[in-house]
């Protein structure tokens, strides 16, 4: 491609695609885990005023659950997207319903995505509470010429690495312990070059848990920028609470 024929990635528009399809088996019976409400607004509500909070960001496309596309458009229309009561005048919504694994929610994603975006982010609906300055520091990243870029926080616990138990609960052999130092554990929203998050997906067939991997596949650079605490991911029980308290302290810190 020549310079001349390559957009600006300055002016590259960029959508965020958002999977909330997953049941959130950890998090106990109940709702679909996106659709659980954290202080009285559903989880995906919060998720999606996050990725609209970012001036770059001007199409969120959420993938709902199988049997929940109506539901969730409904939930879209009656929230406003902005704290504070604003809209958000300058963010299209689309919705599409999602597959069996999120692999799959994310790629019925970027196949609803239309032409003009060339800067996608993947976000998870389970990271409700991300700020906006990690998700621009992504953006910017991906701005700069990383193909694949992913927010990153060094590890508190050290982690071993094991042969798993026949039965859960069993004694597991440790058979490493990595250098702490070298590991990260990473989050979302991950950022792309379009092209290369859709050729990952049409390539890489293997089970995965970030889009990001996806990417390592394809042999493209894929690098860091510092993650948020308050980017964690809803998972277990504990998360709802922690979450919360997130709400909790940012309300006061607002000052209502
Ligand atoms: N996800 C999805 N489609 C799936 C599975 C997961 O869109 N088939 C989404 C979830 O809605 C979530 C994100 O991927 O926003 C991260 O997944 P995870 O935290 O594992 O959520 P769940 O799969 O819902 O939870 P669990 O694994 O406990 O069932
Ligand atoms: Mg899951």
């Amino acid at each position: 491609m020549s310079d001349e024929s390559r957009p600006s990635p300055s002016r590259a528009g960029t959508a965020a695609v958002i999977p909330a399809a997953g049941r959130g088996v950890r998090l106990g019976p109940g709702a679909p885990k996106a659709l659980r409400a954290l202080n009285g607004t559903p989880m995906l509500i919060h998720a999606v005023r996050a990725m609209a909070a970012s001036r770059s960001v001007s199409l969120v496309v959420v993938v709902a659950p199988p049997d929940g596309a109506a539901e969730v458009k409904t939930l879209l229309d009656a929230h406003t997207l902005l704290p504070g009561g604003a809209t958000a005048g300058s963010t299209d919504f689309l919705v599409v319903p999602g597959g069996d694994t999120r692999q799959e929610s994310v790629r019925f994603g970027l196949d609803a995505l239309p032409p003009g975006f060339d800067i996608v982010l993947v976000h998870d609906a389970a990271r409700p509470l991300v700020p906006v300055d990690t998700v621009d520091a992504v953006i910017e990243a991906v701005r700069d010429g990383a193909p694949a870029v992913v927010p990153a926080l060094p590890l508190a616990d050290t982690v071993k690495q094991v042969e798993p138990a026949s039965e859960p609960g069993g004694p597991e052999a440790v058979v490493a312990t990595p250098d702490r130092s070298r590991l990260r554990a990473v989050q979302t929203p991950q950022g792309f070059d379009r092209a290369a998050l859709v050729r990952a997906h049409e390539t890489v067939t293997d089970d995965v848990t970030d889009d990001a991997s996806m990417v390592e596949q394809l042999g493209l650079r894929v690098v860091t920028v510092p993650g948020h605490e308050e980017a964690f991911k809803v998972t277990r029980p504990l998360d709802l609470v922690l979450a919360e308290a997130v709400l909790a302290r940012r309300r006061l810190n607002d000052g209502f």
